[in-house]
């Protein structure tokens, strides 16, 4: 199957550099594959980025069947580029499409029409320190059909955003409300594929969580509020002494790309690197006892995002006197280093276009 391409006859202005924020913007193009059962995947083709034409009466605006990735592509000190982790969110979406009922984009596949589309899109990239370009593979039901099963027709597409470093002013502790009336995810349900009912399922608890003066919410689990899951949209790490935490992957935790990242890197600085149930108890027990140093999140976007304090009604604890700790900051250097080319890739972690 070959990409066809069709190029824009009207090449958008670029926005400035140092003003990209986080998904504002879009490259010239996209990318569309089309699946119905007889063909499968097929017409993979790179046109003008532009709105999709849809039946109203399409299985993803009923019926939620909509999964995303979100990987990101960076201009090294010499001009070429490179995307991160590109094999692992391949993996990711194929792993997450059945559990939608949704057809798998085989991850060759998806990795060669990924390729085909920086191919063409690849100056979009930007070259100021801390920027990227940040993909977006979606996959979304398309047959018009209003009876409750799964859509017989699919588009997967990948849209593309110039991004600035997710804190402008760099890394900074954010404030969390622990969140005891919400949940992301239940046993059972959808929280570890990326799919975008869990980010609609997300919306309320962290619209309120910032009404109240915080800057995200701490999902704790669905049965008895009781156990730590995840941070915002990322993956959850705590420092425990020299011991850093994360809590197991489960049906309701994404497998994050970010969060893989994490403990490889975190074993080499002689920590001991613990997948384990985490209560928000012992949180606040070892807030007491000194033994907590660090909380952090880890994702895509971020990166790395310290937690400065924790707060639920009627209490709050601070973490490394609201400041960036050592671990996090340190994460946070190498990991980004790895991504521009400043630090050798010994984890096979980079993809040249
Ligand atoms: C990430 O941390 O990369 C996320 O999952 C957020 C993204 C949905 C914007």
């Amino acid at each position: 199957m070959s990409t066809a391409v069709q190029k824009t006859t009207t090449p958008k202005a670029r926005p400035a550099e140092n003003d990209l924020g986080f998904g504002r913007f879009f490259t010239d193009h996209m990318l569309t594959l089309q699946y119905e059962p007889k063909q499968g995947w097929h017409e993979p083709k790179v046109v003008p980025y532009g709105p999709l034409p849809m039946d109203p009466a399409a299985g993803v605006f009923h019926y939620g069947q909509a999964l995303f990735e979100g990987l990101k592509a960076f201009r090294a000190g010499d001009g070429t580029v490179n995307l991160f982790r590109l094999d692992e969110h391949c993996a990711r979406m194929a792993r997450g499409a059945p559990r939608l009922c949704m057809p798998v984009v085989e991850p060759s596949l998806m990795r060669s029409l990924i390729l085909d589309f920086m191919r063409v899109e690849q100056d979009w990239v930007p070259r100021a320190p801390g920027t990227s370009l940040y993909l977006r593979p979606t996959m979304i039901a398309t047959e018009g059909f209003l009876g409750v099963r799964a859509s017989q027709r699919y588009t997967f597409f990948i849209i593309a955003s110039p991004v600035g470093a997710y804190y402008a002013g760099g890394v900074k502790p954010v404030r969390i409300w622990v969140e005891r009336e919400h949940t992301r995810a239940a046993k059972g349900g959808l929280g570890a594929v990326k799919a975008g009912a869990n980010y609609a399922a997300s919306l309320l608890a962290a619209s309120r969580a910032k009404e109240k003066g915080y800057d995200q919410v701490l999902w704790l689990d669905a049965e008895k509020h009781d156990q730590v899951e995840e941070v915002g949209t990322m993956n959850l790490f705590a420092l425990l002494g020299d011991e850093l935490v994360t809590p197991p992957l489960s049906d309701s935790i994404l497998a994050g790309v970010t969060r893989n990242c994490v403990l490889q890197l975190a074993k080499g600085y002689g920590l001991k690197v613990s997948e384990r149930p985490l209560a928000i108890s012992e949180l606040t027990q070892s807030s007491k006892s000194g033994a907590l140093k660090e909380v952090f999140g880890s994702g895509t976007a971020a990166v790395i995002s310290p937690v400065g304090e924790l707060s639920w009604t009627g209490g709050s604890l601070q973490v490394n006197k609201g400041e960036v700790g050592p671990i996090a900051g340190r994460l946070y250097e190498e990991i980004s280093a790895i991504q521009r080319g400043g630090r050798p890739d010994t984890h096979g972690w980079l993809t040249k276009i």
